[in-house]
């Protein structure tokens, strides 16, 4: 049996976050602060299903207020930072990059001294178990032509985004070793599931071939990501924060990885089964070949043997199982998306209709 935790997660609004906030409220005793500044990205109908829960608490505020982030901690005294709110959009860093040095760069290392300045104000019996657990991704290694990123895998960012991220990692790692302060970093594969973004590929994809518009796929479709489901994201980082040893580096990944087009014509063999276009036609003949994003890495992939080995943690589905979920997930739920494409999004960038009702 696991003691109640005081859990103070930032990001817990975006798409990882909220599939963590979601589970430690259903599935843990833990306290949860939600951390979050509600950007484009943010949205609180993610953690609906906790919102009314004793055990869950919100605060709207930005990782870069240090006034905001002490208050916060102050209040709420939290055992664990679970460290999430980040710009997370490759293409959003390639077009606009300040706001991915401010809150991914500035951002961590304003809670990393917040938080070493309230582990150290910790009773001494208390501060063994405090955990600062940064959210990192596979990208800080850049591509990898073959065989898989492992935990003492050179960082080579090329992107805007993975060039922050990297940055972060670095500075949360450099207060293990100057100041003591428990940190663990977990470096995880591409994220799919429900209440992911409409931006990022997969729920692009699923939405535009709702839509009948074309289906972008960058260049020749042949970069490869390795795709784990959020909530095996999730069940990983809990068990990293409530097990993981402090200092340590856990890469996290279902070994699946996939090339893009694959992926896309996964979504679309499941859309032909379960919402099959009007014309009978195949969803996959949509799909249209756009000019390469700049710099795109080519391939990722990630060994989890560590966090199997030393933490007993394996996914829970296979990519089959999580992508058919995952197309049930927003047929079933687009009074979460629709909103998002006619109110808050900024469709016309990235060329994204509202599909008609
Ligand atoms: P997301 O963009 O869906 O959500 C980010 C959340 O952070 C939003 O709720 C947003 O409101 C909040 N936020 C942004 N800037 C903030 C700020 N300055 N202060 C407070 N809150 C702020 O991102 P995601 O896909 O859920 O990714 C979460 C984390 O996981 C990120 O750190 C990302 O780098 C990492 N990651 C993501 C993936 C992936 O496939 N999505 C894979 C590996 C790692
Ligand atoms: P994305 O979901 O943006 O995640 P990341 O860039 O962090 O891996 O993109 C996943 C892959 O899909 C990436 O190789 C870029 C590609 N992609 C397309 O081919 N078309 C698109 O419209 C988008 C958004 C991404």
């Amino acid at each position: 049996m696991v003691s109640a935790l005081r859990i103070l997660v930032t990001g817990g609004a975006g798409f990882i976050g909220s599939a963590l906030v979601r589970r430690l409220i259903t599935q843990t005793p833990h306290e949860v602060l939600n951390f979050d500044a509600l950007t484009y990205a943010g949205d609180l109908r993610s953690v609906a299903e906790a919102a009314d829960h004793p055990r869950y608490h919100f605060v709207k505020a930005d990782v870069r207020d240090r006034t905001a982030v002490r208050r916060a901690i102050a209040d709420f005294e939290p055992d664990v930072i679970t460290h999430l709110a980040a710009e997370s959009h490759v293409d959003r860093s390639i077009d606009g990059p300040a706001d991915f040095i401010d809150t991914n760069v500035v951002g961590t290392f304003t809670l990393l001294e917040e938080a070493l300045a309230h582990w150290r104000a910790r009773p001494a019996a208390e501060r063994a178990s405090f955990r600062f657990h940064h959210i990192s991704t596979d990208e800080v290694f850049g591509s990898i032509a073959e065989g898989s990123f492992c935990e003492t895998t050179p960082y080579d960012p090329r992107s805007p985004y993975s060039a922050s991220k990297a940055a972060a990692d670095h500075i949360v790692r450099a207060f293990w070793h100057t100041y003591g302060l428990p940190v663990i970093v977990t470096n995880c594969s591409n994220n799919y599931g429900p209440y992911h973004f409409p931006e990022k590929l997969i729920p692009l994809m699923i939405i535009k071939a709702l839509a009948g518009e074309p289906l972008p796929v960058y260049g020749e479709g042949a970069n490869v990501r390795d795709w784990l489901h959020v909530d095996d994201h999730a069940a990983a980082l809990t068990a990293v924060f409530q097990r993981g040893e402090p200092g340590a580096t856990y890469l996290i990944g279902a070994r699946s990885p996939r090339t893009n087009l694959e992926v896309v014509r996964a979504v679309c063999a499941c859309l032909d089964k379960l919402a099959p276009r009007q014309d009978g036609r195949p969803h996959a003949q949509g799909v249209s070949f756009v000019a390469d994003r700049p710099g795109h890495d080519l391939r990722y992939a990630v060994d989890p043997s560590r966090l199997e080995d030393e933490l007993g943690w394996t996914p829970g589905r296979t990519f089959e199982e999580g992508i058919e979920d995952t197309v049930q997930w927003y047929l079933a739920n687009e009074s979460w998306w629709r909103p998002i494409l006619e109110h808050r999004y900024d469709g016309q960038r990235l060329g994204l209709a509202v599909p008609a009702r």
